[in-house]
């Protein structure tokens, strides 16, 4: 479960979130936390959160390690600071950025490479779902957003399915709807990593908040969420996290 704070919180700010979140995120067994602040508040944050079971998060990476890239970090610099996930391709990025799923697929490798997990984001936009392209759309980006991976690291992804529709316009895809969506990746992702695909989290995006974590969370393809406007709140990212605990895990168990 992974709070996107994208532009949001100064480090006051984030660092007072972390004090009124961190008893809360004891009490929440068998979930993978994690916050994602903006690049600002990412060291100050790594130190309030250390030894907790909350993990840090960060938005965004470039493929290089060091060069003249103003305005841009690195994933050997995220890797120092004991980042252990980064999101990469998200549809603002992609988007107002205008990133291609070219670029995407060199920020995985370089994020594997600094040995952090990327959080490979995919959706299709409103105007593909109701012409009928969103499988078609949704199988294209990750195909085109995923490099070559080592062997054996497959499982180190977790790739997330937010439909553009449903970012911070609080229409939230339905249970079935997303379902369906994750078991097309799912099913890619068999295709090209065999039965490592099946230990890949997916993540649904798009509008979930309190009232509907648990119902989405209960969809057996859905093994987790990352989280926008209502991960702002401690409070309410906290009873989102919960829903994942009392929702079984994929394959039972
Ligand atoms: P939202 O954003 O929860 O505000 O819809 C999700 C995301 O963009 O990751």
């Amino acid at each position: 479960m992974v709070a996107n704070w994208k532009m949001h919180k100064t480090v006051r700010e984030a660092l007072a979130y972390a004090e009124a979140f961190l008893p809360r995120a004891r009490e929440i067994e068998g979930v993978e936390l994690a916050l994602a602040p903006p690049f600002t508040a990412l060291e100050p944050l790594s130190r309030a959160l250390l030894g907790s079971p909350v993990a840090w998060a960060a938005q965004n990476v470039h493929p290089e390690p060091a060069g003249a890239f103003t305005g841009e970090v690195s994933a050997p610099m995220l890797a120092e600071l004991g980042c252990r996930f980064a999101i990469v391709g998200h549809s603002e990025r992609r988007q107002i950025f205008g990133e291609s799923s070219a670029f995407v697929a060199r920020k995985v490798t370089a994020l594997l490479g600094a040995g952090l997990r990327p959080i490979l984001c995919v959706g299709e936009q409103l105007a593909e779902r109701e012409a009928g392209r969103a499988r078609e759309v949704v199988e294209r980006q990750l195909e085109e957003s995923l490099p070559e991976i080592p062997e054996g690291r497959a499982e180190e992804l977790v790739v997330a399915y937010e439909p553009v529709w449903a970012i911070g316009t609080g229409r939230t895809a339905t249970p079935s709807l997303a379902g369906e969506a994750h078991s097309w990746i799912r099913e890619r992702l068999r295709a090209r990593f065999g039965g490592a695909a099946d230990r890949i989290r997916i993540q649904y995006g798009g509008s979930v908040k309190p009232e509907n974590a648990a119902e989405l969370l209960a969809d057996p393809e859905i093994d987790g969420a990352l989280v926008g406007g209502a991960s702002l709140d401690p409070a309410s990212f906290a009873t989102i996290a919960s829903a994942a605990a009392e929702a079984a895990p994929r394959g039972g168990g």
